[in-house]
């Protein structure tokens, strides 16, 4: 097989679980309990709410940064899109995302809740560091990832697949394929296959919005 155009790991729902459980312990064994867990979305979401149901948390809230556009590619400045018009005075709070990768998600998140919410103490926690290039270092992480990567969570499959679907036929300026020409196709650029319901899924995405043509 090619070498895969970018660096991709495709993430099992095993997977999220286990690193969830092990965020989890990290928290717990550090000796401090959060009052209010938030999620930032929508990546934070999965295991913001596992991490709560495992050091049973009832308070879940959420802030939603953007950021990232189509798979793998920054296309705005991080920022808040619906500010949190809640006041969390004297609460602790933990800040989950999936992965820190640039760490812009996280900063502006923090930020925002400070100024916002003015909780007692944020502390913050991933499932993957990407240390290589984020601008902070999350309190809590449990893998450190010293080369960068995408990480293909089970939550967006879909999205993503079609993301990496238009990029290849943006890039090799064909649109008319077969179903087997773009899932081998897709296979080369990505390394990963994410079964045939989450190909069908992602086709017909861009069928309708007419940016593929699959020939039978
Ligand atoms: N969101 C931002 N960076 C990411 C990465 N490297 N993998 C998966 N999701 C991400």
């Amino acid at each position: 097989m090619a070498v895969p155009k970018i660096r991709v790991k495709l993430v099992t729902w095993d997977e999220v679980h286990g690193w969830a459980f092990r965020l989890a312990r990290l928290v717990e064994e550090s000796g401090w309990r959060p009052d209010v867990v938030v999620a930032i979305a929508r990546g934070g979401y999965v295991p913001a709410r596992l991490v709560c149901d495992i050091l049973d948390v009832h308070d879940l809230l959420s802030v939603q940064v953007l950021h990232w556009g189509r798979a793998a590619e920054i296309t705005a400045e991080a920022h808040v899109k619906y500010p949190v018009p809640v006041k969390l005075e004297g609460k602790r709070v933990l800040l989950i995302d999936d992965i820190c990768d640039t760490g812009d998600s996280i900063i502006v998140a923090k930020k925002h809740l400070e100024e916002r919410a003015a909780p007692a103490e944020i502390r913050t926690g991933v499932m993957q560091w990407i240390s290589a290039v984020a601008k902070i270092k999350p309190d809590y992480y449990v893998e450190e990832l010293r080369d960068w990567v995408w990480y293909q969570y089970p939550w967006c499959r879909v999205e993503d697949t079609t993301n990496f679907i238009e990029k290849i036929v943006g890039e090799t300026g064909r649109k008319e394929w077969t179903r087997s020409e773009l899932v081998e196709e897709f296979k080369e650029w990505y390394g990963i296959d994410v079964g045939e319901e989450v190909f069908e899924e992602a086709f017909k995405k861009l069928v309708e919005r007419g940016v593929l043509v699959l020939k039978e």
